[in-house]
């Protein structure tokens, strides 16, 4: 196990720049996922970590160690791709083993550590067969079992899972989770699944065109998003946003205008006497339209008057499902959630 500090970290091939100062500490036995949109660079990220590529500049540290001039293998670092890369004329053993062997690791040290890796991954009973003979998810245990049998003190994963139908990569998801738990080991995984995501990461790292966006829990990445790419990026399906005018509100947080609807008061903290054309983000769960909110009983509620009405679908909007930042032309009076 061990943690991990990128600090100002940069990449650059040739004249693009691909990793944009991007810092984050990780901890020990940590499970950081890594999401953003294609090519934003998160695989880039990932090998820049394993040393599969340079850093441009900045510093990477494994516990305190300072690694920009290691080696994979001396990094102490497995990584797992989304294609398996087994070799295809070697068993599922001599997958296993092959790293271990290229360590000159000794004949019983390797056997130990391969019947080890396969009982942890239920991989014992299929060590004699080539990969051809594997199904998808057990063909990705066995690269999982090649990047574990090293005892790496961190394990990075670039999509794992993505090339297994939906069934499957439920199932491996879960295995990777309790493996976390049995290993403790650090963990980086990087992926386009939404629910992987929340549902693997202790942290999650939101990158876009090569700099972080927020670093936070699932939870407050969902709640608390920090900029409006962050909060159209995570939630499935996405956040509506609608371009109002805010006005600050020195009791009741603020005043908003919304277009068609008319003025609602949100607990939205807004700089002092500012005024502001702002975008509002709601989370599709938090609209509930006036016929539903009959048929739920709502009329007895304190804005029962308002429940038939069209607009009363914004009384239905809670303290934790609104967003709102200023445009870019308008910069004075950020409103922030
Ligand atoms: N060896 C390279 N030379 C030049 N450009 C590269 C190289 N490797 C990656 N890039 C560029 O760096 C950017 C980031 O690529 P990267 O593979 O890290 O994205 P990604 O976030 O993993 O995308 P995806 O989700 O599609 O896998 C892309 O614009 C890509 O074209
Ligand atoms: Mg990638």
């Amino acid at each position: 196990m061990a943690g991990l500090t990128l600090e100002r970290v940069n990449k650059r091939f040739g004249s693009t720049q691909v990793i944009d100062d991007v810092s984050m500490q990780i901890d020990n036995g940590e499970f950081i996922v890594f999401v953003g949109p294609s090519g934003c660079g998160k695989s880039t990220l990932l090998r820049l970590i394993a040393g599969l590529e340079s850093i441009t500049h900045g510093d990477l540290m494994i516990d305190d160690q300072r690694v920009n001039n290691l080696t994979p293998p001396e990094r102490g670092i497995g990584m797992v791709f989304q294609s398996y890369a087994l070799y295809p004329h070697m068993s599922v053993y001599d997958n296993i083993a092959f790293g271990l062997k290229l360590a000159k690791q000794d004949k019983q040290t390797v056997d130990e550590r391969v019947r080890q890796t396969a009982k942890i991954l239920q991989l014992d009973g299929l060590l004699e067969r080539l990969p051809k003979a594997l199904s998808g998810g057990q063909r990705q245990r066995v690269a999982i079992g090649r990047a574990m049998a090293r005892e790496p003190k961190i394990l990075l994963f670039d999509e794992p899972l993505s090339n297994l139908d939906a069934a499957l990569r439920v199932q491996t998801r879960n295995e990777i989770a309790r493996l976390h738990e049995r290993l403790g080991s650090t963990m980086i995984y990087v992926t386009h699944d939404q629910v992987e995501a929340m549902t693997l990461a202790d942290r999650i790292v939101v990158l876009n065109a090569g700099h972080v966006e927020q670093i936070g829990t699932p939870r407050e990445l969902y709640e608390r998003p920090a900029s409006r790419f962050v909060a159209g990026f995570i939630g499935s399906p996405k956040m509506n946003f609608i371009q109002v005018t805010a006005e600050a509100d020195a009791e009741q947080g603020c005043r908003v205008e919304i277009p068609a609807v008319g003025q609602r008061t949100l607990p939205l903290a807004l700089s002092a006497g500012s005024t502001s054309e702002a975008t509002l983000g709601v989370r599709p769960e938090h609209l509930i339209p006036p016929p539903a909110r009959a048929a739920m009983g709502w009329k007895s509620s304190t804005s029962s008057t308002s429940a038939a009405k069209p607009t009363s679908i914004w009384n239905a909007m809670t303290a934790s499902c609104w967003y709102a930042a200023p445009r870019p032309q308008a910069r004075s009076g950020a409103a922030s959630g």
